[in-house]
């Protein structure tokens, strides 16, 4: 995949200043818009991605659509926590307030604003992210994007973004780093073909979790491994995962690994 960053046409002389320094971070190259429609800009440099920076922030087009930051289903879900409501994620992690959590899958960072949220100013979650193009995205937006509440705000600031590759991340890890480690993999949705979840696929590492990285987890975790799937997935069985949490109804469930847990063995 080869990308370029360019602005909105008219924009003021600091989107250029900010664009410099974005593409040098992504090892790419700046490109200065002159009023050029953004195909005549993809045909000129010979690539499939753009990264535009807007004043609402950055977008990145894609042959498969538009990738941008937003709050996903996090807004809601914390909206229910504070009206004490249950979160399937946040019992399958068994999150605390001032807990640490590894999310290994970051995307967009909706699970993550909401363990942020959860475990609060005396916590820390750092979210990893494979994408180049994806984390600089949501490292964007968890710094920029305005929300309603000054909690929430601090939730989304507090959110460290790294851009690696989980496995190689996990191995440089120290034991028990971590009280949590969270995997949300893109390979069980081949099927999802809604228009949100396609320039996110079409970025994204789509490779599936392996047993080695579940391994590397658990000796990172102090509490557990959690791992989201849909229900029924085979991924569970395939991963040596038996114990899952979700709701009766909901068509995702969480797999759950304590440490030093007798039933895991891959
Ligand atoms: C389903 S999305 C995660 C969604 C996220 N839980 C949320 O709430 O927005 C999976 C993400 O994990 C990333 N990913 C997949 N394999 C990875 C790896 N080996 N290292 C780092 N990130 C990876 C993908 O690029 C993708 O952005």
């Amino acid at each position: 995949m080869h990308c370029i960053i360019t602005t909105a046409i008219n924009s003021p002389h600091s989107a250029f200043e900010f664009g410099s320094a974005l593409a040098e971070q992504l090892g790419t190259k700046f490109v200065v818009r002159k009023g050029k429609s953004l195909e005549t800009i993809k045909t000129e440099y010979n690539v499939d991605v753009i990264i535009l920076i807007t004043q609402k922030g950055l977008t990145a087009h894609t042959p498969a659509g538009d990738l941008f930051f937003h709050l996903s289903m996090a807004d809601l879900r914390i909206k229910n926590l504070i009206n004490g409501k249950h979160d399937h994620m946040i019992a399958a992690m068994d999150l605390q307030p001032g807990m640490s959590l590894l999310d290994c899958t970051l995307g967009l960072g909706s699970d993550a604003i909401v363990a942020s949220y959860f475990t609060g100013c005396n916590g820390n979650v750092v979210g990893l992210e494979g994408s180049p193009v994806i984390a600089l995205i949501t490292a964007e937006g968890l710094k920029n994007f305005a929300t309603e509440t000054d909690d929430l705000c601090q939730a989304l600031r507090r959110i460290t973004v790294i851009n690696t590759d989980y496995l190689n991340y996990l191995k440089a890890l120290p034991d028990h780093s971590f009280d949590v480690v969270y995997f949300d993999p893109m390979f069980r949705r081949p099927v999802d073909s809604s228009s949100h979840i396609k320039p996110l696929r079409f970025l994204a590492d789509n490779r599936p979790l392996t047993p080695e990285a579940v391994r590397e987890a658990l000796r990172v975790a102090k509490h557990r491994v959690v791992v989201k799937e849909t229900r029924g997935s085979q991924v569970f069985a395939e991963l040596g995962i038996n114990k899952t949490i979700g709701g009766k109804y909901s068509s995702i469930q969480y797999g759950v690994v304590d440490v030093g847990s007798e039933t895991w063995s891959d």
